[in-house]
């Protein structure tokens, strides 16, 4: 059973560029929410029109908001069902059942300076790190790669003041990974928020230049449980069997047929839907197994991964 804690309504919806649609969601009581946070995101369930998809988007609002949630979506191409609800399907007064605000990418407090790279609509959790004054106080530099044209659409969730710097694939325009890590105040953390090959480079430029990874932050989004091949899922102690296709993740069908399946950042970064796997090979695509886990093959992340096998038996 899946738990919804939050009533919301949509109280706005604003076109900021072609693929880019910014939602204003408020309570549906008109009461005051969960205070948002600075990197924190919301958990939307998104009736499509097959099904609902439950999406997670970064909160872009000042940190400690409580009159309403604003949040940003990119219309993806080949979109399961979550960015084409929100783009095609949802209107100004529609209610949303919602989770409360999750934070898995929050600034840590005793850095000296926060260094952030965005590519993208990676860009939103970065907008409340901007508006956290803790954050701004320490110092803190935002460099986005993005499109030339989205270069300015942003503004509006950009204090005064905040130093920050678009990038995008033109001669003298581009970002300078290596001179940019090699020139930061000791003490700096660094956060990267973007697709998995932004992420993985810069990742692997810090390496190189000698960051400790303990300061080194990524968020992931995209991609990852872009579908598949079609499998069945068993649950062992239940006796149900699943049909996974091949446009949806392990994670959505055991939530289409009612199966308690805790989840919080659904890309493979935090742990929290870990499921043992008694038979069958899991195909792993998320970001927190470590190799000896992935090796062993008893252990799946099911918002993200698969199965190279026909089943998978799992321990539900
Ligand atoms: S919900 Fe976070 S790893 Fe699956």
């Amino acid at each position: 059973m899946i738990v919804s804690a939050l009533k919301l309504r949509v109280a706005a919806i604003d076109d900021i560029a072609p693929s880019l649609r910014h939602l204003r969601l408020e309570a549906a009581d008109g009461s005051a929410l969960p205070p948002t946070g600075a990197g924190a995101h919301v958990l939307l369930s998104l009736p499509g029109a097959a099904r609902t998809h439950r999406n997670a988007y970064s909160l872009v609002n000042p940190p400690g908001t409580r009159s309403g949630y604003d949040v940003i979506v990119r219309r993806v191409p080949t979109s399961r069902g979550g960015s084409a609800t929100v783009h095609e399907r949802l209107r100004v007064g529609d209610r949303l059942d919602a989770q409360p605000p999750g934070n898995l990418f929050a600034p840590v407090r005793p850095a000296r300076h926060h260094l952030m790279i965005a590519g993208g609509i990676g860009i939103t959790p970065f907008l409340s790190y901007l508006q956290d004054a803790g954050v701004r106080q320490t110092g803190a530099s935002l460099h986005v790669c993005c499109r030339e044209s989205e270069k300015d659409v942003f503004q509006p969730w950009l204090p005064d003041g905040a130093d920050v710097r678009f990038h995008w694939d033109a001669d003298g325009h581009r970002l300078d990974t290596a001179a940019l890590l090699a020139d930061q105040p000791a003490g700096t953390h660094l956060y990267v928020c973007g697709p998995s090959d932004l992420n993985d480079a810069v990742v692997r430029a810090a390496a190189a230049a000698g960051w400790p990874a303990s300061q080194v932050h990524t968020e992931h989004f995209g991609g990852a449980s872009a579908g598949g091949n079609a499998f069945e899922a068993v649950l062992h102690k239940s006796g149900l069997r699943l049909r996974v296709a091949e446009d949806e993740s392990l994670l959505e069908a055991l939530e289409r047929a009612g199966v308690a399946a805790p989840c919080l950042c659904r890309g493979g970064a935090c742990g929290v839907c870990i499921t043992p796997v008694l038979d069958g090979e899991p195909e792993h695509r998320d970001h927190c197994l470590s190799p000896a886990e992935r090796a062993s093959g008893r252990l799946i992340m099911p918002c993200v991964s698969r199965a190279r096998s026909p089943q998978l038996v799992l321990d539900l």
